[in-house]
């Protein structure tokens, strides 16, 4: 521990990771509120001295105030706000590397329970009973049918569209034909997380086959998951026991995590207090990328790239020369590995014995031995779910919609919470540009 002072006030610092990142930069324990709110605020209550997200018992994220020689304070940034706490939240937790949704540790949970156990679990903070959780399945097969008019826009969409700016699309559209899109009562809201979580697998489905040149399946009405009713709309046969299990256990372990890219996303969307259809637009758009949910369509893309487990060494050590990064591996939270990724392996291991393909599992455990031994870099959730999903038969470009599913129940969790103590996310930035420039007259330039 550090104790600093500044203007006679003393802070002391409890975590010193992002003190050594930057100078200047800690998590401090305001010991005297008042006293910092006088440093923090200038005399027209102007924001001073960043960053000071939100409150956290007694503790702030403070950018210790710098100065330049005329004494004007200096904002200063944390690049990708890494180490930065924005927010509290009791939905899921990440420490010591240890991911918890409520508490329960995601190995129990990948181990036990199903998506909708799970859903509930986030939503409501505790684990069904029978009737609640066959209450909350019969909710979502009953909310599962997309208005006609989404459906029919989606058939206006350019066949070849990513599959990921369509989803996003189809969402936002949604709000046009809820007439509670604008309510904002704690109940309608939880309506609406019911629907978007129910209509999305609809969405993503109809629009596989939409563009495929097919009728989309409607949802049935007495689907005993969303595995099975979203496996059974892609395809509108029944899907094997083996399938719906191996989807469910994916989406187990996608439901949520933490302060992800695009569950911030949502936050600060909806702590503006616009509606929840926006929030989950947002985060559709944040999980779109390749360095967030869009890395598994880019893990398969790069294991068909290498072809067989005889080109494996040659690709990555090139690649890893070259500086390039290797899609599915590294993250900003786990240093020594995500605990989700071994539940996959496992799962890409047996899918691939089942379907007597085995090529995409060496594949990637070559990969794997190669990018840990060079970099240390251990894989992430999307480095195996890239030949779990493979091996269903699922196209490429639905992996990441399928994540947007799964999230669909952590997203609408958060942004539940955020509502329920709600204020708005605003940050400042540290200032790069020239200063003291003049206007000049276009006739001038
Ligand atoms: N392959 C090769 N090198 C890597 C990789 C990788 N996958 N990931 C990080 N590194 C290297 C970087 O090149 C950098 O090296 P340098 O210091 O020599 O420049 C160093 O490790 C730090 O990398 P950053 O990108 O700064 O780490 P950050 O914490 O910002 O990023 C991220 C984390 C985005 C996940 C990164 O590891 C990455 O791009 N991985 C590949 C994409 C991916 O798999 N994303 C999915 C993440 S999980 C999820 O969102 C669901």
């Amino acid at each position: 521990m550090i104790a600093v002072s500044q203007g006679g006030i003393s802070f002391r610092v409890l975590n010193e990771v992002s003190m050594q990142r930057r100078n200047g930069s800690a998590l401090l324990e305001i010991i005297d509120f008042e006293a910092i709110r006088n440093i923090l605020y200038g005399a027209d209550n102007e924001l001073l001295c960043l960053n000071l997200f939100t409150l956290i018992g007694k503790s702030f994220i403070v950018d210790l105030c710098e100065s330049n020689d005329k004494g004007e304070i200096i904002l200063t940034a944390t690049k990708g706000l890494e180490g930065i706490v924005a927010t509290t939240s009791s939905i899921s937790s990440i420490i010591d590397g240890v991911l918890t949704y409520r508490g329960i540790n995601i190995d129990d949970l990948a181990e036990n329970a199903t998506f909708e156990e799970v859903v509930y679990l986030l939503w409501y903070g505790k684990l069904p009973n029978r009737s609640e959780l066959s209450g909350l399945i019969q909710e979502l097969n009953s909310n599962a049918a997309v208005p006609a008019e989404v459906l029919n826009q989606i058939k206006l969409y350019p066949k070849d569209v990513n599959t990921m700016a369509a989803l996003r699309t189809a969402v936002s559209s949604l709000a046009l034909y809820d007439p509670e899109a604008g309510d904002m009562t704690p109940e309608s809201n939880l309506r609406k997380a019911i629907k978007l979580q129910a209509q999305l697998p609809t969405i993503v489905a109809a629009f596989d086959r939409i563009r495929k040149g097919l009728e989309p399946i409607a949802p049935k009405a007495d689907a005993g998951s969303i595995s099975e009713n979203f496996l059974y709309m892609l395809t509108g046969k029944n899907p094997e026991k083996i399938a719906i299990e191996a989807l469910d256990k994916a989406l187990v372990l996608h439901a949520d995590h933490e302060l992800n890219a695009s569950t911030f996303a949502a936050r600060v969307t909806v702590a503006t207090l616009s509606d929840i259809y926006s929030g989950v637009t947002s985060a559709i758009g944040a999980l779109k990328g390749p360095l967030h949910g869009g890395a598994n369509e880019a893990v398969m893309a790069m294991l068909e790239e290498i072809g067989t487990a005889a080109n494996v060494k040659s690709y990555i050590t090139e690649k890893l020369e070259n500086k390039q990064k290797i899609m599915g591996f590294g993250h900003r939270v786990y240093k020594n590995g995500d605990p989700r990724a071994k539940h996959l392996q496992k799962m890409s291991q047996e899918l691939g014995k089942l379907t007597g393909n085995m090529n995409w599992y060496d594949m990637s455990i070559q990969i794997e031995e190669l990018v840990t031994g060079q970099k240390g870099l251990k894989p992430n959730v999307d480095f195996y779910s890239a030949s779990v999903y493979t091996s269903l038969e699922i196209p490429r470009d639905l992996f990441t919609p399928i994540f947007a599913i799964s999230r669909t129940s952590g997203w609408t969790a958060h942004i539940l919470e955020q509502y329920e103590n709600n204020r708005l996310i605003r940050p400042r930035a540290e200032y790069t540009g020239p200063s003291h420039q003049a206007y000049v007259p276009i006739e001038k330039r």
